[in-house]
């Protein structure tokens, strides 16, 4: 008998082909997201689901579905999920790490790029027909090349990041909670600072660390003053590490130059003190928004969720415990 999955949201079709003839799908073809309770109800009868980052899973959410063995998200991150809380009910969950690395570097370089040379506003006031006349400074900003970029979270995306820094004969420096192995500083040309040199001493700081209670709100008001006036900002990695307040507050202040985000503390809703700041360049949560990476990840997901249902060990899982106890 084929194991019933919810699929609470369109993904690429690629997927579901994948999908069809291995489980019993339930499949919400559209982009309207289940509320709370419905995605409960649909849930009531199924093994599995590829969830989404904007599903939550509580462990009291889990404790009402009993017969949920797999949670595949479609994302790196896993905060919408209780890992504890999924590991001591023996559920599966998995993530897609790897395939989006390039893609989500690619687009934090893009926001540095956005932010610093002022491409967003310079194209607002062309688009207004209020570009009438060169100026020698008009929207002057600072270079990027031979600038320091500061990296904090020197995971794959970190690395991935410092790789296009070294095409612009950038200087990079790293903080993390775990420093990087010698051979990895070495090959990438990378410097060790501490969390405050990070963010004294960078004309780029970039945020790549995952969101977990220790790193909720992790820069706020304090970094944000030890800042360059010069400096730019950038976040792809998730919202709520960054006091938004502090952040709106910092570039009003003009403590820092300009931020680049990607994320924020309550999506889809944005700070509007944000919205009103020429500063800052926002985008919506689209920073692994290729079409061949948002393929390879709901593929991934894919190949999780009917894995791990095989009872065998994913591709990918976030709660390993579970398969050494096997
Ligand atoms: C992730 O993968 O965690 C991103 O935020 C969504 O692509």
């Amino acid at each position: 008998m084929q194991s019933k999955v919810l699929i609470p949201k369109r993904i690429f079709p690629e997927a579901i082909e994948y999908l069809q003839d291995k489980v019993e799908l339930d499949y919400n073809d559209t982009d309207r997201n289940l509320s709370a309770a419905e995605l409960l109800d649909r849930l009531q009868d199924k093994a599995g689901l590829i969830s989404m980052l904007t599903n939550r899973f509580s462990a009291e959410v889990m404790d009402a579905l009993p017969n949920l063995r797999v949670i595949a998200n479609v994302a790196v991150g896993f905060d919408n999920i209780d890992i504890p809380a999924a590991t001591e009910r023996k559920i599966v969950v998995t993530h897609t790490p790897d395939v989006l690395t390039e893609t989500t570097a690619d687009f934090a370089w893009a926001l540095m790029m956005s932010a610093a040379r002022r491409i967003p506003e310079g194209e607002r006031v062309l688009r207004a027909g209020k570009w009438d006349k060169w100026g020698i400074d008009l929207f002057c900003g600072p270079d990027i090349h031979h600038s320091t970029l500061g990296i904090l979270g020197m995971g794959r995306i970190g690395q991935a990041l410092v790789r296009r820094a070294q095409g612009f004969q950038m200087r990079v420096q790293y903080h993390d909670a775990f420093r990087a192995p010698a051979e990895v500083e070495q090959k990438l040309n990378l410097q060790f600072v501490t969390f405050d040199e990070l963010f004294q001493t960078s004309d780029f700081v970039s945020v790549h660390v995952p969101l977990l209670p220790e790193t909720r709100h992790l820069v706020g008001t304090d970094e944000f003053k030890l800042m360059k006036k010069t400096a730019v900002f950038i976040n792809t990695s998730r919202g709520p590490v960054v006091d938004e307040a502090a952040l709106a507050w910092a570039l009003e202040q003009r403590l820092i130059a300009a931020a680049g985000l990607d994320v924020y503390e309550r999506e889809p809703i944005v700070e509007p003190r944000l919205l009103a700041l020429e500063n800052a360049v926002l985008t919506p949560h689209i920073a692994s928004a290729s079409f061949n990476t948002r393929r390879a990840m709901c593929m991934l997901a894919a190949e999780n969720l009917v894995t791990a249902l095989e009872g065998k060990r994913p591709p990918t899982p976030v709660n390993w415990t579970l398969f050494n106890a096997r």
